[in-house]
């Protein structure tokens, strides 16, 4: 555990002294070149305007080697850099350097992250309408601005990244502190600027930072309600991999929401909508929304005058894990034989609403709503023991099942009765039901 951050990575030690021998040699690097840079400037004839931008380039740098090796600390003091160790086989993430931009994205409260976390929270919005219980993990999450904006009303909220120093920057701001970056003049004149929270009293999910590679996480199998990525698939050599990966952590049903752009026309791997979705679908997932929006991409523009940035066409896309062929929903009728031994299953966003009217009279009537098609809001008016049946489907227990527990309750309901309850609800589209996947074989002895 370093600066609050859990370093889940298979060697931790080695990963550990190699991000931080990074940047001390980012930090030696600039010294030595600040230390030649009379002699080499001048040698060349360079104005001494030129020679000034150098130098304060270079103090910049080593400034900020210095601001991330102290929000390390105390932890990693006297750890010492093996370099040799350091340099080993390791995984890792961008360097600090490279991310410094997400940083400025991310912190500043710039209108481009406002725009991707005001996208991605409308997904999670609509996907998850009641989010208590339900874990949002961001893979590669950089800077992690993106987390500080999920709905404070998701369980759990975990970002991962191989880029430590700047996990550590994410968390010095998410607790809600501000951090100052000493940044070249010839993009900002003061030299610095400031990093904080967009609103820190908007109330925002409690959020793990964690030191992990999205191609080998530390998540059980199916652990993971929903996986967000942004600015990651078209970047990475292996997203087939990744992909692999966030299946794996992903429970049944569990949801994947990627932004961000294609990539070049030439590229090996290029994920505008239809190439994602054709992607998607091969990794095991089923599409249930994309959409394209023009987006400019490390837009600080407003901070940094100078600043150039990129602009071009973003997908967000909402994937759903599916299930293997064997085991998916099915919206037939099931035959009467085997009826007691399916698995009923409830569409996405199903609800029991139990309402109760006011005045000398008082009525309870329940709702129960569904979205048996994606995005189109189903209700009906149901009875007080079609609630008690509803409301034990979990997409575990069998119709029996389901059968013999409202027999044994108080008032019990007959299991041929309930039984027949189920074949209706099949019949009107309330429900969706699964075969049970097959037993597996016994071991025998020796
Ligand atoms: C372009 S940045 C995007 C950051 C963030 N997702 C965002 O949208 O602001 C790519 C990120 O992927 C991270 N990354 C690359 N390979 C990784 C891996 N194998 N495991 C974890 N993070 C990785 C980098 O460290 C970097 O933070």
């Amino acid at each position: 555990m370093i600066a609050g951050i859990p370093i889940l990575v298979r060697e931790p030690a080695g990963y550990l002294r190699s991000e931080l021998e990074l940047l001390a040699q980012t930090s030696r690097d600039a010294e030595r070149r600040r230390d030649s840079l009379d002699k080499v400037g001048t040698d060349a004839g360079l104005p001494g305007v030129s020679l000034d931008r150098h130098r304060d380039l270079l103090n910049a740098e080593i400034a900020q080697a210095e601001t991330f090796l102290a929000l390390l600390e105390p932890t990693v003091a006297g750890m010492g850099a093996d370099s040799s160790e350091a340099l080993g086989a390791r995984p890792s993430g961008w360097t600090t350097e490279a991310l410094l931009p997400y940083l400025l994205r991310d912190w500043t409260s710039t209108a481009e992250l406002e725009a991707v976390s005001d996208r991605i929270g409308a997904a999670l919005k609509h996907l998850f309408p009641d989010p208590a219980n339900t874990s949002v993990v961001f893979a590669a999450c950089g800077a992690g601005g993106l987390l500080a904006e999920i709905p404070a009303d998701f369980d759990r909220v975990l970002g991962y990244d191989l880029t430590l120093p700047v996990l550590g920057a994410a968390r010095c701001l998410l607790d809600g502190n501000s951090l100052e970056i000493a940044l070249p003049r010839a993009i900002k004149e003061a030299g610095r600027i400031t990093l904080r929270k967009r609103d820190p009293r908007s109330p925002s999910a409690r959020v793990d930072l964690v030191a992990m590679d999205a191609l080998d996480t530390a998540f059980a199998d199916g652990s993971v309600d929903c996986v967000i990525t942004s600015f990651l698939i078209d970047l990475i050599p292996d997203p087939a991999k990744l992909a692999d990966e966030i299946s794996r952590i992903l429970g049944r049903d569990g949801i994947l929401i990627n932004y961000g752009p294609s990539g070049p026309l030439k590229a090996f791997w290029r994920f505008d909508q239809p190439e994602t979705a054709a992607f998607l679908e091969a990794a095991g997932f089923t599409v249930v929304s994309a959409e394209a929006y023009r987006a400019t991409y490390l837009d600080l523009s407003r901070d940094c005058p100078s600043w150039s940035f990129q602009n071009h066409v973003c997908y967000l896309t909402c994937a759903r894990k599916a299930v293997p062929a064997a085991e998916r929903p099915s919206l037939a009728s099931p035959l009467p034989t085997e009826l007691p031994e399916i698995i009923p299953i409830h569409f996405p966003g199903a609800k029991l609403i139990r309402r109760q009217g006011l005045g000398s009279q008082p009525t309870h009537t329940t709702i129960f709503r569904h979205e048996g098609i994606p995005g189109r809001v189903n209700t009906v008016r149901i009875g007080a023991d079609a609630a008690r049946i509803m409301a034990l489907v979990d997409g575990q227990r069998t119709v029996s099942a389901i059968a013999e527990l409202l027999a044994r309750e108080t008032p019990a309901l007959p299991v041929d009765v309930v039984c027949r309850a189920f074949e209706r609800y099949f019949q009107q589209r309330l429900l969706s039901w699964r075969r049970c996947p097959p037993k597996e074989p016994t071991a025998r002895p020796g």
